[in-house]
C-alpha cells in the first residue's frame, strides 16, 4: 500500500462517505459516545441511541452525575450494558481530576476504564486530528486482504503490526479522514460480500489480485454458545405487571427482568409450579418461545402469561406505560413483553 492507493482512498471516502451524526462534529465527547456505541451494533441500530443519550447526557459533567436507572434506560437495547457503566466511570474519574472534556494524550485516555486500543485511535485521530490509528474490525478486515494476512487477525501481534503500518501510512494525511475512510471502506466495500469492483485500494489489494478475497480475514474457529433453557413468566395483576430487579453482578446485572427461571416448564408443569409457589393465579396462556443470543450463552426461553388472583407479596408490579418507560428492560426480556 502505497501514498498513491491512500489518496485513492480518501477521495472515495469524499465521494462516497455515509451522512451520520457523528459525522458533524469534532467535540471528542459526542465522538466517545458515538465510538462506544459503534462497539458491537451497528450503525443504523446506534444513531437514534445516540441522537438520544447527547440530548439528555449532553456532556462528560452530565454523564458523570446521570442517574444510573437513567443511564441503563438510555442504553436498553444496545446490550453490552457494561459499555454504559464504564462511560459513566471513566466521565467520574475525569471529574475527579477536574476534567471537563477528554484529555488528547493516548496515555491518558488508555487509562480510562472502557476506553481500549481502537477508542483510543478514534478519539485522537477523529475528534483531535492526531495521527493515532483505530483499527476495527472493519479495518482488520480491509488490511488482511490487502496484505495477505495469514495470521489470525484478533492476536494481539497481527494489530501491533498494522498499527505501526496505518501510523506510517498516515503521516502528512488529516488523521480523521485517514481513520473513517478505512472503517466506511469495510462497512460499504470490503465487506462479507465485498464489492472488489468498486474497491479504490483493489490495484494494491493482494486477495484481489490472487483471487483469494474470500479466504480473508483468518479467524479461529468459534465455539459453539453454551445452549441455557429457561422459563419467563409474565405475571399480570389488574393492567400491572411483575419485574424484578437483576443482580448486581454478571450478565444484564441490575437491570430489570420478568419472573425467569434456569430451567424449561412445559404447559402442565407451570401449573405445579405456580402451586408448589403457593401463587395463586387465574389463567396460563403459552405466548411461544424466545431465542435470544449473548456474546457467550444462548437462551431458549418458554414464556408463558399468568394472570393472577392477587399480587405476589413484597414483588414489583408496574403499569404498561412504566415498564416502558422507566424501567430499563433488556431486549431478551422486550422479546417475551412483545409475545403478550
Ligand atoms: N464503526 C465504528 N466507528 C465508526 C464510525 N466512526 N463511523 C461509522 N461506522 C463506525
Amino acid at each position: 500500500m502505497k501514498k498513491n492507493d491512500i489518496k485513492k482512498l480518501l477521495q472515495w471516502y469524499q465521494e462516497n462517505k455515509r451522512d451520520l451524526p457523528w459525522r458533524h462534529t469534532k467535540d471528542a465527547y459526542k465522538i466517545w459516545i458515538s465510538e462506544t456505541m459503534l462497539q458491537q451494533t451497528r450503525v443504523d441500530t446506534v444513531i437514534p441511541y445516540y441522537e438520544r443519550f447527547l440530548k439528555t447526557v449532553p456532556s462528560i459533567k452530565a454523564l458523570a452525575n446521570v442517574r444510573e436507572d437513567i443511564l441503563l434506560k438510555l442504553w436498553e437495547g444496545l446490550g453490552y450494558y457494561s459499555r454504559a457503566r464504564n462511560l459513566q466511570k471513566a466521565a467520574k474519574m475525569l471529574q475527579n481530576n477536574g476534567l471537563n472534556f477528554l484529555p488528547p494524550i493516548k496515555e491518558e485516555l488508555q487509562s480510562l476504564p472502557g476506553i481500549g486500543p481502537y477508542t483510543v485511535g478514534a478519539i485522537l485521530s477523529i475528534a483531535y486530528d492526531i495521527p493515532e490509528p483505530a483499527i476495527d474490525g472493519n479495518v482488520l478486515r480491509v488490511l488482511s486482504r490487502v496484505f495477505e494476512e495469514k495470521e489470525e487477525i484478533l492476536k494481539p501481534k497481527v494489530r501491533i503490526k498494522y498499527t505501526l503500518i496505518l501510523k506510517k501510512l498516515m503521516k502528512n494525511e488529516i488523521p480523521s479522514l485517514f481513520t473513517q475512510s478505512f472503517i466506511e471502506l469495510g462497512a460499504l466495500v470490503c465487506t462479507k460480500n465485498p464489492l472488489c469492483e468498486e474497491c479504490p485500494l483493489r490495484s494494491c489489494c493482494q486477495a484481489y489480485k490472487h483471487h483469494t478475497v474470500l479466504d480473508y480475514p483468518v479467524k479461529k474457529i468459534k465455539k459453539e454458545k453454551p445452549v441455557l433453557l429457561k422459563t419467563v413468566l409474565i405475571f399480570e395483576y389488574h393492567q400491572t405487571f411483575l419485574i424484578r430487579k437483576r443482580k448486581e453482578t454478571g450478565l444484564l446485572a441490575n437491570l430489570y427482568e420478568f419472573w425467569t427461571l434456569d430451567f424449561p416448564l412445559n404447559d402442565n408443569d407451570v401449573q405445579e409450579y405456580l402451586e408448589n409457589e403457593n401463587i395463586s393465579f387465574n389463567k396460563i396462556k403459552n405466548l411461544g418461545e424466545v431465542i435470544h443470543i449473548f456474546s457467550h450463552q444462548k437462551w431458549i426461553i418458554k414464556v408463558y402469561s399468568v394472570s393472577l388472583n392477587k399480587k405476589i407479596k413484597e414483588e414489583l408490579f408496574v403499569t404498561e406505560k412504566d415498564l416502558l418507560e422507566k424501567y430499563s428492560l433488556p431486549t431478551v426480556f422486550q422479546k417475551a413483553w412483545k409475545l403478550l
